[in-house]
């Protein structure tokens, strides 16, 4: 019985892809390569030294997807498949509606004509929304996100939550990320962003490597030790690790399971600029602009549930997330282009 992997030739998938091979499951990945490339396959078997299938399929493809079950035997999904830039999504609004929701609902659809009803889904700290203080917990209320890829990963929480609660035999666990930075210890995988990066560590990373002049600080002047944002970065190799958790977890019981994936430990923007600096040797020069509209100014986990119901709990600290971005980019300064 095979892992369907969604999105599986991307950042997170990509790392966890590895994960699951490493310890012994049969993999079908399966990417559109809308933010992704096939060089990533390369690098999965040769960082897990394993084979797997690969199917170049669009979520929203029901007939491409029917095409995958009839091929392999897949009993479970990790859903990475989606749209994930804040920015976009506000400008095409439809399009992360179209891509994210009508695309899950389609996998569903296809997974439950083929009596597959196990789902592992990429939700996101996002769906706390703004009125939520940290740290998150699970028995918050979620909602009144502020973006239209927030909006969709509520909705989908949702969709599968309903889905299961009218079929007993799905079983859904939703992982809400806080904000994944690093990349595999051997340098070979990581994030690859096209264009200017959105995030904290991508912008960091590219600036240490001389492709960006300094990194833009969004303001100064909110209330945390520093003034600057606070975040719960999390290694990407940890989050993959729980992955295979709620896979081992839905694997026993059919219901519907939400956990944080984060560390409980939120870091300010200057305090990952000294971090990165300490373990790459590189200096990152910065500028203070304005808050980036939207921005909390504080955002992380109670990691707790996590650790108590799966056993999962993250182990990788802040210098060997930067130490690791960095080995990545330093490596690939142009990501999988090279
Ligand atoms: P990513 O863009 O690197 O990977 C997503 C993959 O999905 C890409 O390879 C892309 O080509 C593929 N894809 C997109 N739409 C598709 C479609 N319609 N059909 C088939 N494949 C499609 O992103 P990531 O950082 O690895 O994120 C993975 C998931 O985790 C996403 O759902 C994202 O929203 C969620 N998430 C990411 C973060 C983060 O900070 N990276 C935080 C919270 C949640
Ligand atoms: C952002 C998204 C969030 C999404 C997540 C992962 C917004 C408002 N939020 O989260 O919905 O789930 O990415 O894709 O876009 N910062 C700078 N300079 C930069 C970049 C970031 O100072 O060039 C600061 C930000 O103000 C923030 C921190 O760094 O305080 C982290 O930012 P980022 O990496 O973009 O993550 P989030 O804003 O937490």
């Amino acid at each position: 019985m095979a892992v369907l992997v969604t999105g599986g030739s991307g950042y997170i998938g990509s790392h966890t892809a590895i994960e699951l091979l490493n310890s012994g499951k049969e993999i079908v990945i399966l990417d559109n390569f809308y933010n992704s490339c096939p060089k990533v396959l390369d690098r999965i078997r040769e960082l897990s030294g394993k084979d797997f299938a690969f199917e170049e399929c669009d979520i929203r493809d029901a007939d491409g997807l029917r095409r995958v079950f009839e091929k392999h035997n897949i009993d479970s999904v990790i859903h990475f498949a989606g749209l994930k830039a804040v920015g976009e999504s506000c400008q095409k609004p439809l399009l992360y509606y179209d891509n994210n929701i009508s695309g899950t609902v389609t996998l569903c659809q296809v997974m439950a004509e083929y009596g597959c009803k196990k789902i592992v889904f990429s939700s996101s700290a996002t769906v706390y929304g703004e009125h939520n203080i940290s740290p998150l917990n699970e028995t918050m209320k979620t909602g009144g996100t502020t973006n239209p890829y927030g909006t969709t990963k509520h909705f989908i929480e949702q969709i599968l939550t309903d889905t299961a609660k009218a079929d007993s035999e799905w079983s859904v666990c939703l992982l809400r990320y806080f904000n994944p930075i690093g990349a595999h210890e051997s340098g070979r995988i990581g994030e690859s962003p096209n264009g200017i990066p959105n995030n904290l560590m991508p912008y960091i990373t590219q600036v240490a490597e001389g492709k960006r002049e300094f990194l833009s600080v969004y303001g100064n002047d909110y209330d945390t030790v520093d003034g600057t944002g606070v975040r719960d970065y999390i290694h990407v190799v940890d989050l993959a690790k729980g992955h295979l958790k709620a896979l081992e977890k839905i694997e026993k019981e059919n219901d519907t399971f939400v956990y944080n994936l984060g560390t409980g430990t939120g870091y300010s923007v200057l305090q990952v600029v000294e971090a990165f600096e300490k373990a790459s040797g590189v200096k990152v020069p910065y500028k203070i602009v304005d808050r980036r509209p939207g921005d909390l100014a504080t955002c992380y986990s109670d990691p707790s549930k996590a650790e108590k119901e799966l056993g999962w709990k993250a182990e990788k600290g802040i210098d060997e997330m930067c130490a690791d971005s960095y080995r990545w980019q330093h490596n690939n300064p142009n990501g999988y282009e090279d």
